[in-house]
């Protein structure tokens, strides 16, 4: 299935980091260089992406945006389109983070046309998908996830694309999935994947830390990791991508 894939450890910092921040973490994190087998990325707000651009780059390390708009111009106040982000130095983009589904309200239709728009302007998604605690409880996890990847029907196959499984309950609480719900999830997640054609990376996200990420990344079926808290700092974010080489070994 997915254990030749080049696993991919993504820190998401959300609306966190000044440019003092950007600049400790790339220092502490500079002397590290980026592993082979296992690609680096992060994603801070806009206003760092520019700035981190070129240090990034020079250390391995690929860029992402949290965030899109799917007009490429206009009266959109507020707003940045996938050729801004690629502008930037933007190689990913996060579609559907959860917090962007609750707090904000963003559906499907949206995060479909965001993801239409990211592949036109060469922008590779990483789509969040993930039941909140009540969906599980239910027993719905499975329908949950598969209406959330239907955006993906009559989309090119070979579109790139990396799908994150962040279950909404996991996320900073410092509550993670236990590796048999880890296992079971991403074997649905994986065969609905092939059903709607695509073969791509599944990555594993929520309360992702250094004690427990040798244990995650080791999980049939799990690609790598979306990290968020433990991505702010360079040390902790550095012992998860030693995880994913660990286990990618
Ligand atoms: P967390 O966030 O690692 O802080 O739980 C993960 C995410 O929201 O992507």
């Amino acid at each position: 299935m997915s254990s030749e894939k080049r696993r991919l450890i993504a820190g998401n910092w959300k609306m966190n980091g000044s440019i003092q921040d950007a600049n400790d973490f790339m220092d502490a994190f500079g002397g590290n260089p980026a592993p082979d087998h296992v690609e680096v990325a992060l994603m801070p707000p806009f206003t760092l992406l520019h700035p981190m651009s070129d240090r990034l780059a020079s250390i391995g390390v690929a860029l992402g945006a949290q965030n899109v708009y799917y007009e490429d111009k206009g009266a959109f106040t507020g707003s940045i389109c996938p050729m801004m982000l690629r502008d930037a130095g933007c190689h990913y983009v996060i579609l559907g983070h959860s917090e962007r589904r609750s707090i904000i309200g963003e559906s499907n239709a949206q995060i479909r046309n965001k993801m239409n728009a990211s592949w036109l302007h060469g922008l590779e998604p990483i789509l969040c998908i993930g039941e909140t605690l009540e969906q599980r409880e239910k027993g719905i996890t499975n329908a949950v996830l598969a209406e959330q990847l239907a955006i993906l029907k009559g989309a090119p196959r070979d579109a790139a694309l990396t799908v994150a499984y962040e279950p909404v309950w996991a996320i900073g609480t410092g509550v993670t999935a236990s590796v048999d719900q880890v296992t079971e999830t991403h074997a649905f997640i994986h065969e609905e994947l092939n059903r709607l054609g695509h073969d791509c990376r599944v990555l594993y996200g929520g309360s992702v830390n250094p004690g427990n990420a040798e244990d995650l990344m080791a999980c049939p079926g799990v690609e790598g990791a979306l990290v968020g808290g433990a991505s702010l700092k360079a040390d902790s974010f550095m012992e998860i991508v030693k995880a994913a080489v660990k286990a990618a070994s």
